[in-house]
């Protein structure tokens, strides 16, 4: 752990990259939560140290831990689970901690300022709830609830209290994304003409169990009744840049959802496509498969002068994309060649994503991810919004935003789920807008 005057050196070189000056107007403006977690404000916390509890250590619950024992300003007081091993290993890497079996109890503990909230997300919205009403700060997994009620329920307290709310969608503190939305607002790409995101893995999600009545304990996201599917456990992360880049909500939501290949007693499905209609015209596609994952991961937002893929970190620009010489040469046989064919027509051009050029967002070059976990992902942002949570913890200031882009982006998995679910397309129903929201 490196430490310098109690300041937290990869939060502060974070900022750094993102090119903060004191007082960075521009950069807030396009990532106003980082308000709360200034270098400056960095600073005046000084030596002091957030008391932190989790619940739930199983395998985000330790990733967790692993960050927070390199956060200066943070100490791990305290573990809770119910599954004796994963308590077991998540004291063994921070041995001094308090455990508990029930988080009622430690909710009680006086020595605690905030908590993680790592269990399956049918918990997230009645803990959250009552860590709030305990007194603590929150720092809760994504999404925000299994049902819209439930968001709505934790969006109107968090209105009411003081204390901070986290949800981890770390895209929103990981510099490649922050930059890449500023490059997007300040027009780089042009008009934002539609968006197009996928997630595509090749696993069943499926964990070995010791016995078979931990079935759905253990496997959890695999159950209706604890799971939103693909669309929380993937889709949220995704929906939220989609928001993030235009700060508009659709109004209409269709799609399909099918078990195509798990057919191994599973409730949720393994291949979904949703389709969100915004009031204007212009559309999200969002598809998500777990039994091929040719396409991996990429959150694509289309501009009518260039393309940015924000997973990656790269951004095209349709200017680039012109055929130079020889291959201009060979494509213009074969427009003539397809321009004989009446069907194909003259209208046809080699319009091959080949053909473009790939530009970093970072200095330094691409982020490249395979779609496979983000467990474990390095500087994926999931250190840096912990930390500022560990800051909030003690200074006690919310982080701008952070609560309304969980809702909206909830909103959209569960309204995507319903869909489906009922083959239907569904207008955004008004009782769950939020003042947040624009049309
Ligand atoms: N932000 C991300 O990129 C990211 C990545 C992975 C997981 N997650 C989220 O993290 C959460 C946990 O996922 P996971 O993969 O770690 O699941 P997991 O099953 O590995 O861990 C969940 C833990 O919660 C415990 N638990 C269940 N009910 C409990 C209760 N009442 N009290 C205390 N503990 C309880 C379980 O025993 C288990 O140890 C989910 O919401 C998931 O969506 C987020």
């Amino acid at each position: 752990m490196t430490e310098e005057k109690g300041i937290d050196v990869g939060l502060r070189q974070f900022i750094k990259n993102l090119g903060y000056v004191a007082g960075g107007a521009t950069l807030l403006a396009s990532a106003p939560w980082l308000t709360s977690c200034t270098p400056e404000k960095l600073e005046e916390i000084g030596k002091q140290k957030a008391r932190i509890g989790l619940i739930g250590s199983g395998s985000r619950g330790q990733y967790h831990i692993h960050n927070l024992l390199q956060i200066p300003h943070a100490e791990l007081v305290a573990i809770c689970d119910i599954y004796q091993p994963n308590l077991d290993a998540a004291l063994a890497l921070c041995p001094g901690a308090k455990t508990f079996s029930d988080y009622h109890k430690l909710l009680e503990d006086k020595d605690i300022d905030g908590v993680i909230i790592a269990t399956p997300l049918s918990f997230h919205a009645s803990m959250t709830l009552d860590a709030l009403a305990a007194g603590k700060h929150v720092f809760c997994e994504k999404a925000m609830a299994l049902t819209l009620d439930d968001c709505k329920r934790v969006y109107q307290e968090y209105q009411n209290t003081d204390r901070a709310l986290f949800y981890c969608m770390q895209r929103m503190y990981d510099e490649k994304y922050i930059k890449a939305m500023k490059m997007i607002q300040d027009g780089l790409i042009g008009d934002v003409v539609g968006m197009r995101c996928h997630w595509f893995r090749n696993a069943d999600w499926r964990r070995e169990v010791p016995s078979p009545e931990y079935e759905r304990m253990i496997n959890w996201r695999l159950y209706k009744e604890y799971s939103g599917g693909l669309m929380t456990e993937l889709g949220s992360h995704q929906l939220e840049v989609c928001n993030w880049a235009i700060h508009k909500m659709p109004t209409y939501i269709t799609g399909l959802g099918d078990i195509v290949f798990w057919k191994d007693s599973r409730e949720v499905y393994d291949s979904v496509s949703v389709t969100y209609g915004y009031a204007d015209g212009r559309k999200i596609t969002y598809e998500s498969l777990i039994s091929n994952k040719f396409n991996g991961m990429e959150e694509q937002i289309l501009g009518s002068m260039g393309t940015m893929d924000l997973s990656r970190g790269v951004y095209y620009l349709e200017d680039d994309n012109m055929v130079p010489g020889m291959r201009k040469l060979m494509d213009e046989i074969k427009t003539g060649v397809f321009a004989s064919i009446p069907t194909a027509g003259p209208s046809w051009r080699p319009e091959l994503r080949s053909a473009y050029v790939p530009h970093p967002v970072m200095e330094g070059g691409f982020g490249v991810t395979s779609g496979e976990s983000m467990i474990g992902a390095v500087k994926d942002g999931s250190d840096v919004i912990l930390s500022a949570f560990c800051q909030s913890c003690i200074t006690g200031e919310k982080a701008k935003d952070v609560v309304e882009e969980a809702y909206c982006s909830t909103a959209l998995c569960l309204l995507g789920n319903e869909a489906m679910d009922r083959k239907m397309v569904l207008t955004f129903p008004d009782e769950y807008k939020i003042p947040y929201m624009k049309f």
